[in-house]
């Protein structure tokens, strides 16, 4: 039975070697270089521990029986806007719904937080995993970031609303 939970700060190794496993595959076909870059510098475990610490970034968590086993790292929305940066489930927790159970988890968050929209960016292998979940592409980098294609896609979830402005960036 898996459970969704937030990321804790005495969780943060466990969760870093889930993140460290799944980067490993490479997503986009990132280079052996960048992996090691990503896992070292960008995204280190000291870099994880920021964001728990200073609520940089809202991490949810997979578990089974207590085995991280997914995540869904993600901002706590700026300007009515909430932006996913890593979606990961490991290879043998696939295919049964666990990815979809942690993007409604954040919609919902997102909807509480009053945004509006929600961005991401993929690539082609998953855009249909992203479609099937309501995202749209709304345009495409060739050369984005760290020189990989972005397809940039979005998902609106409501209306934009000034009077949501004292709430949309308070964490
Ligand atoms: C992308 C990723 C997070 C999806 O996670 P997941 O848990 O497999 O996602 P889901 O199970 O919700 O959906 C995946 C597929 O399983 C199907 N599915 C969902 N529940 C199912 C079930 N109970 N039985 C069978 N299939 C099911 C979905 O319809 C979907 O179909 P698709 O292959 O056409 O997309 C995962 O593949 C992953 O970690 N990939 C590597 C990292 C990565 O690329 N992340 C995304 C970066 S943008």
């Amino acid at each position: 039975m898996v459970n969704l939970s937030l990321l804790d700060r005495s969780e943060t190794n466990s969760f870093y070697q889930v993140f460290s496993q799944i980067m490993q595959e490479g997503y986009d076909n990132f280079s052996p270089k960048l992996i090691q870059h990503f896992l070292n510098k960008d995204y280190s475990i000291n870099v994880v521990n920021l964001w728990i610490e200073r609520n940089f970034r809202r991490v949810m968590l997979a578990k089974d029986e207590g085995v991280i086993v997914g995540f869904l790292v993600g901002d706590y929305t700026y300007g009515g806007v909430g932006f996913i940066s890593w979606v990961g489930v490991i290879p043998a927790y696939r295919n049964r719904g666990i990815g979809r159970l942690l993007y409604q988890n954040y919609e919902r968050f997102a909807q509480e937080k009053k945004a509006h929209l929600i961005e991401l960016f993929t690539y082609e292998k998953k855009k249909h995993f992203y479609e099937q979940l309501g995202f749209y592409e709304i345009g495409r980098r060739e050369e984005g970031f760290y020189g990989h294609q972005n397809i940039i896609m979005n998902k609106k979830i409501g209306e934009w609303n000034d009077a949501n402005l004292q709430l949309s960036n308070i964490y």
